[in-house]
């Protein structure tokens, strides 16, 4: 047994629904990692005479939290990170497509699928949701990455039949037999979890959108993943293709492609039968602020969200994010939050990157909090990472004035230690 002994945070509710109180912070707390897994938490006094065998890890005050999960992100998207100046489509076509077509390389997926991998755990990302590419190679690169590492890590092949060039487009039969035969290589297998994934309505013909719904009704353990209401020039693109659609959402609805376990990503720009559907079947959304801003996209309402009930998720949406940093990314959901007058307050924030992905992920039993029993997928952030976070920090009054500089300034630089499984990576 180890015992990691530092300042902990973890969370006994949902603090978007209760507030702050459902987050419990211990200055001097500790956390006993056994077999992979959190055998105990408490004060650190208390478990060191619980545990007297126990190998001691004194982390001083680095705060240590469950590792972040990233509820929607793009790997294959890493090279072409910060491309500047295109609104969704054109950034699809200017960018996003061409980076994509190199995955047909399996040894380029691999290195890309290496490098992602060390991008996330630096920033202390130990589980996400992705997007690959079309390619089988891009999947079976990214799964056989995240094995070699013990993650728990979730993605899936992005299908796609129409209105992409050549190159990266399949058929519905295609989608449908290649998926499959990925979801029975790689779900369920270690930590691993296969995502449906049609890329979005534009991209795939009503036959296409269908052979995936059937896949999901015959795997409905699986997650699905899309994405929906991204910008408004898009949605008006939907309404073109599919005139008989009610709204964007219906586009899923009608061929089997919505659902308890579907994460629809941005959802920024949701009509209210949108928002009512999504909360009868229990849906979740991935919010992806620093992606929405960089892109132009708009400002999710993450207040009106969670207040309809709706599960939501935090992500960085790379390559559209500008930052592999969950830390960045609570911030910038901050900011846009602020931009819509409802501030998130430091323990929301960082359930939203934790738990709230999990939950969104449906992973919350396994990680995403610490508590007996679930996973050791831990980090230690260093909350006087740069002087300037320092200087702040050394001025505050409670924890969570200590915390809010990390989550507003902190980068890689703030994350001094990631476990994976209970073994640390870094
Ligand atoms: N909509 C469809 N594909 C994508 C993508 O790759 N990134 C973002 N941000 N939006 C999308
Ligand atoms: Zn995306």
């Amino acid at each position: 047994m180890e015992l990691l002994i530092g300042q902990v945070i973890r969370f006994e509710g949902d603090p978007m629904a209760e507030g702050p109180a459902a987050a419990r912070h211990l200055a001097r707390g500790a956390v006993a990692v056994e077999n992979g897994k959190v055998a105990a938490v408490g004060e650190a006094e208390a478990l060191r005479a619980a545990h007297p065998g126990a190998r001691v890890t004194d982390l001083g005050r680095q705060l240590i939290s469950a590792g972040f999960i990233d509820a929607h992100v793009h790997y294959p998207q890493t090279q072409m990170i910060a491309s500047w100046g295109k609104r969704l489509i054109d950034w699809l076509n200017s960018y996003t497509f061409p980076t994509e077509t190199g995955f047909a390389d399996p040894r380029h997926a691999a290195d890309v699928a290496s490098l992602y991998f060390d991008l996330a755990l630096s920033h202390g990302t130990t589980s996400m949701c992705s997007y690959c590419t079309i390619h089988p190679a891009s999947v079976d690169a990214y799964f056989e990455e995240a094995r070699a590492r013990g993650m728990r890590v979730l993605g899936g092949r992005t299908c796609m039949d129409r209105n992409a060039p050549d190159g990266l487009r399949d058929t519905a039969q295609t989608a449908y037999d290649e998926s499959a035969a990925l979801l029975s290589r790689w779900h369920g297998r270690d930590r691993l979890g296969y995502v449906i994934t049609p890329r979005f309505s534009p991209t795939s013909t009503p036959e296409q959108l269908r052979a995936l719904g059937a896949l999901w009704a015959e795997h409905p353990d699986c997650l699905m993943q899309t994405h929906l209401s991204e910008q408004v020039d898009e949605i008006a693109w939907v309404k073109g293709l599919f005139p008989e659609a009610r709204d964007y959402l219906d586009t899923y609805e009608a061929f089997g492609l919505l659902g308890e376990n579907g994460v629809y990503g941005h959802a920024i720009h949701l009509e209210p039968r949108e928002i009512v559907r999504l909360k009868e079947v229990g849906a979740a959304l991935a919010h992806c602020p620093t992606s929405n801003t960089f892109i132009g996209s708009g400002l999710f309402d993450m207040a009106g969200m969670t207040a309809a009930g709706l599960r939501v998720g935090l992500a960085t949406d790379t390559g559209g994010g500008s930052s592999f940093s969950m830390l960045r990314t609570m911030a910038a959901a901050y900011e846009v939050a602020q931009l819509r007058h409802h501030p998130l307050h430091p323990a929301q924030l960082w359930w939203l990157a934790t738990q709230g992905s999990a939950r969104a992920l449906k992973i919350d039993t396994f990680v995403g909090n610490i508590a007996p029993g679930m996973e050791a997928d831990l980090i230690a952030v260093d909350l006087a990472s740069t002087p300037l976070i320092a200087q702040r920090a050394v001025r505050a009054e409670s924890f969570w004035e200590e915390l809010f500089p990390t989550i507003m300034m902190g980068d890689d630089r703030a994350i001094a230690g990631v476990w994976v499984g209970g073994t640390r990576q870094r």
